[in-house]
């Protein structure tokens, strides 16, 4: 009965009646012991349109995939299929097991070394490379090693780390974000790497979402040039010094109720489309060529079907992403989301593989899972053909990129060598164009020559606040200054600015006798955090300051004083920061800004003459909340009520504008949503 209504499902009739009965997709089916995934649960709508890729059919490249795929056993296909971390596999199970990836997580490193050196890294390559170009299969296959270089190559010792999607997007230039993908690939070049997972392209619409950060902005249309351009910029149509793009997390990832992380996105298909699919188009049409699946769930609005995890989900994997939009390269798993749909394991899930995922992110139990599938190809559960296809499309990808030319990792020009994961410049220029001045009252900014400027608050000389998550470790925690030889902290980059035409004083040691001085820059903000733990859940309020007492506590002090101050806040997301903008003259958002703080101060301290060095360009990535208690950013609730200030808001010393005292809400709590 169900079955039968769910099949039929597709005219609105039908349709209500299944939402009438109430239970996710995933559930009843489950229960009836059949897939999701083989149902025609809706029929795709229009708004799902095709994309030309800017890499097209190759006839040749196509027939050499025949050729290579027909001497394959079913082993070595599945084998390709599978992707394995660092730390569950050795070179020499890769040649036995004829794997296809490998990955390293967030903060992994070759010998589990925080300061593992380029030349260990492309060492581990070349380590994988040969194992996988001696396995007896008639054609060796190259493995692809990806990693989470996500801004900059942000796991590895000494390389420069760039600011989060999140100030990229305030800078509002796609021609930056291309030259930062070309450094990215080149970095990861160096370290013998080939692949690389970003761009990530949510369009956030909930700061709750502990992933806010890796977003370039809530506007789909921003998103979707950025996402073009990162991917020019990083695969340059695989010329030297190129790699792999994978776009993430397909589908919906930005849109889960409350901002949940791996949460459910209630989204009609328009949209899924308009709102969160902007980047793959972007991406694809650039050329993307392998493109993350999601871990949240999908609910169609419209018909209040729930087509439960993303990793199940055949109608958006194959129907629209596969055949309607075009795309032919090849989707990966994220880390062990296949368990996450029901009947699954973290070792095996043939709904994944029959709804369109290709390659398998299983980073510990590659062998089980290998098996596992093995067997179910065997017993029919997943059909011949759909593995053929993703070998087919992993085959593709590998071939088109180069891999096939026979140049081992460290034969490649670049590889281990330091420079290429240094781009001290381009990341500093890249801080400057980020930065959004929320406020400048009394003139504060710029510094003139000569002030005597005190540095206080936690994020003043922190190069892990300032850098945020996924950098060296996964969730940017556990590290320390001295793991970054190179890096600049804010007051470094302060005092490198400076020279000897201001002065700089330390205020950030307990006890450092301050002295007397003219202006206070305050350093703020939030502590490392990625996904899962970033997340501020309902009901919390998302005021800044109820998280982080100590930096209120710290402008009140600092505001006793009479003499101005600067507040920097260092960011993921945007925040409710009314009492924080009142107790300053000048309220500056810095966002995640990376390795280079003396991007902050070549905009604070002023040049010869009192004038500015450079202007802030920055206009604000997402909008800041009015009210603690509204995070979304659907247009909706921003209509409802309105920002502080919108997206796009942005003053500059050219352009100043008054801001007056604002009012303050301080609620602990909000209502559940
Ligand atoms: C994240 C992905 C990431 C992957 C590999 C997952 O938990 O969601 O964004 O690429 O891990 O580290
Ligand atoms: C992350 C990995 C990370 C791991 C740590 C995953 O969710 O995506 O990159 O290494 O968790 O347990």
């Amino acid at each position: 009965m169900k079955i039968n209504s769910r099949i039929l499902a597709g005219t609105s009739a039908s349709v209500v009646l299944i939402a009438g009965l109430g239970s996710p997709a995933h559930a009843d089916t489950a229960a009836l012991g059949m897939e999701p995934t083989n149902a025609a649960t809706t029929a795709l709508s229009s708004d799902w349109r095709k994309t030309r890729s800017a890499i097209g059919v190759d006839r040749k490249l196509e027939t050499e995939i025949d050729r290579i795929l027909s001497g394959m056993s079913l082993r070595q296909k599945i084998g390709q299929m599978t992707q394995a971390e660092i730390k569950s596999i050795t070179p020499e199970e890769v040649r036995t097991y004829y794997i296809g990836s490998v990955l390293n997580g967030g903060g992994s490193w070759p010998g589990k070394d925080k300061h593992a050196s380029v030349a260990a890294w492309v060492a581990l390559a070349d380590a994988y490379y040969s194992a996988s170009m001696s396995t007896d299969m008639a054609v060796k296959v190259p493995i692809i090693w990806g990693t989470d270089a996500v801004h900059g190559h942000s796991n590895v010792y000494r390389a420069t780390i760039f600011p989060h999607n999140i100030g990229l997007g305030a800078a509002r230039d796609p021609a930056l974000i291309r030259e930062i993908a070309a450094a990215t690939a080149k970095a990861v070049r160096a370290t013998g790497i080939d692949w690389v997972f970003a761009p990530a392209v949510p369009a956030v619409q909930n700061a709750r979402w502990g992933r806010t950060y890796e977003s370039y902005s809530n506007d789909p249309a921003l998103v979707k040039a950025y996402s073009s351009a990162y991917v020019e910029g990083l695969q340059q149509r695989f010329g030297a010094d190129s790699a792999i793009a994978s776009v993430k997390h397909f589908l919906g990832d930005g849109g889960t109720h409350n901002g949940t992380d791996q949460g459910l996105t209630i989204a009609s298909q328009r949209e899924l489309v308009r709102t969160h699919a902007q980047g793959y188009y972007g991406a694809i049409g650039a050329g993307a060529q392998t493109v993350m699946v999601s871990y949240n769930s999908w609910k169609d609005a419209d018909t209040g079907i729930d087509h439960g995890k993303m990793h199940g989900n055949r109608m958006l994997l194959t129907d629209a992403l596969k055949q309607r939009i075009g795309f032919d390269g090849f989707l990966i798993s994220d880390w062990n989301a296949i368990e996450q749909v029901p009947g699954c394991t973290k070792a095996s899930c043939p709904q994944s593989i029959n709804a369109g995922i290709d390659m398998i992110m299983v980073p510990d139990d590659w062998k089980a899972f290998i098996d596992n599938t093995t067997k179910q190809v065997e017993a029919g559960e997943i059909p011949m053909s759909r593995i053929d296809d993703a070998v087919r499309r992993i085959l593709r990808v590998k071939l088109r990129a180069g891999m096939f030319d026979g140049i081992a990792p460290s034969a490649h020009a670049g590889a281990g060598q330091l420079a290429g994961v240094q781009h001290r410049e381009l990341a500093r220029r890249a801080v400057r164009e980020s930065l959004v001045l929320l406020k400048n009252e009394r003139a504060a900014l710029p510094i003139k020559p000569g002030a005597r400027v005190l540095v206080v608050g936690k994020g003043a000389d922190n190069i892990p606040i300032q850098a945020g998550g996924w950098s060296l470790t996964w969730q940017g925690d556990e590290t320390t200054n001295e793991d970054y030889p190179e890096a600049q902290s804010v007051l470094a980059g302060l005092r490198a600015v400076a020279g000897s035409d201001f002065t700089i004083i330390d205020g950030t040691r307990v006890g450092a006798a301050v002295g007397d001085y003219d202006v206070a820059i305050a350093v703020i903000g939030e502590t490392p955090y990625a996904e899962m733990k970033g997340d501020v859940p309902q009901p919390a309020a998302i005021t800044h300051s109820l998280r982080h007492p100590e930096d209120l506590q710290l402008l009140r002090t600092m505001a006793k004083s009479g003499k101005p101050v600067v507040t920097v806040l260092l960011s993921g997301r945007t925040s409710y920061v009314n009492d924080l903008l009142n107790l300053s003259d000048a309220f500056v958002a810095a966002w995640l800004p990376g390795t280079e703080g003396a991007g902050i101060a070549d905009v604070l301290l002023a040049g010869a003459g009192g004038k500015p060095r450079h202007d802030f360009r920055g206009r604000s990535s997402f909008p800041w909340p009015g009210d603690p208690c509204v995070t979304s950013f659907a247009p909706a609730a921003l209509a409802a009520t309105p920002p502080q200030f919108p997206a796009g808001y942005g003053l500059r010393y050219t352009r100043p504008k008054a801001v007056s005292m604002l009012s303050v809400s301080a609620p602990q709590r909000c209502g559940m949503q």
